[in-house]
């Protein structure tokens, strides 16, 4: 007779049939850094993550390392924000002063950067308008400038988050034109006009002053709109392919994993973040519930998981 409890009646062999196993090889910590000096101020919709001066980066970049942490995805917070998203790409802007000093700080972390318009820009907005319409043409040509100047910072890899048509193949020719074809391109490709990426907005100072992302994120609803832009994006040149939010998309990661052969990243967003931190936080749940969730990901078919719980794995598979 099958008796499929045979196999979960001793713990080592409830492991040796484990199926997914959770690996700090497998994380990125997104990390947010602001302009002036001695900072490291909490963010309030976002407990236990901080806005970090570059002076505060040695001690946390070596915190983040003895915490497992290998690789990070860099936001940045700037003073100033004008028509032009001009502070994205100048050559001492703020996440440009963060990737130097973090590779200074640890020449071995893996530095990732989000490139986007919407923190730069006065009006919150992830490209530029002509009228009522998206101006694509000069927004791939910003993007394309922030990459570059993200890369001649020192980036390892670029990741586009401004769901533009046609942005991996611009910024993947822009950039192998100027010699970075060794650069990697992780494209954000289905990314949701989630309501779960508000507790993020107030951290990057990134909140729309007008209208809402959906002209250009996609609809929560659709699931063939996520693989059509995947393919375009894999076509187009991308490395990696991801699906944001992830905990809410199982589905998409999953259907990605079965679709694609490029690796697939999956990114735990802001909300998804606050609600189970909250959660662990009241004594709702059990810590363990944060490792499930990340397990659910992996399970659902993430080879990459981009994650604000980066902090806490380490310790937490510890006790698991
Ligand atoms: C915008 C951007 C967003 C996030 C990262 N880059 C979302 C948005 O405001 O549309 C969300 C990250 C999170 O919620 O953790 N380019
Ligand atoms: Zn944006």
């Amino acid at each position: 007779m099958n008796r499929p409890t045979r196999l979960r009646n001793h713990p080592v062999i409830r492991d040796l049939i484990k199926e997914t196993h959770l690996s700090m090889n497998d994380i990125v910590y997104p990390i947010f850094v602001v302009e002036g000096h001695h900072i490291k101020n909490e963010i309030s919709s976002m407990k236990n993550q901080y806005h970090y001066s570059i002076d505060q980066l040695e001690e946390a970049v070596k915190e983040w390392k003895n915490k497992g942490i290998r690789s990070l995805l860099v936001f940045g917070t700037p003073n100033h924000k004008d028509d032009q998203a001009s502070s994205a790409y100048e050559k001492d802007g703020i996440v440009q002063q963060a990737i130097k000093a973090i590779k200074a700080i640890d020449k071995d972390m893996y530095v990732i950067t989000d490139v986007c318009l919407c923190q730069y820009k006065s009006d919150g907005h992830c490209c530029f308008y002509h009228q009522e319409h998206i101006n694509r043409k000069k927004t791939l040509k910003t993007l394309g400038q922030v990459a570059l100047s993200h890369v001649e910072a020192g980036a390892d890899m670029v990741a586009p988050s401004d769901m533009m048509d046609g942005r991996i193949e611009y910024i993947r020719s822009f950039l192998d034109q100027k010699g970075f074809e060794h650069i990697p391109i992780m494209a954000y490709s289905a990314k949701y006009a989630s309501n779960f990426y508000g507790p993020f907005r107030e951290a990057a100072h990134s909140t729309p002053s007008f209208g809402d992302r959906k002209m250009y994120q996609m609809d929560i609803g659709n699931s063939k709109e996520a693989m059509k832009e995947m393919v375009l994006d894999e076509q187009e040149g991308a490395d990696i392919l991801m699906v944001k939010p992830a905990q809410m998309y199982l589905d998409i990661i999953n259907q990605a994993k079965q679709r694609f052969d490029l690796p697939i990243a999956a990114y735990q967003v802001s909300g998804e973040y606050i609600m189970l931190y909250n959660a662990v936080k009241e004594g709702y749940l059990d810590e363990k519930a944060i490792y499930e969730s990340l397990l659910a990901i992996k399970r659902s078919g993430a080879d990459i998981i981009i994650t604000y719980f980066a902090k806490e794995i380490q310790e937490l598979m510890k006790k698991i």
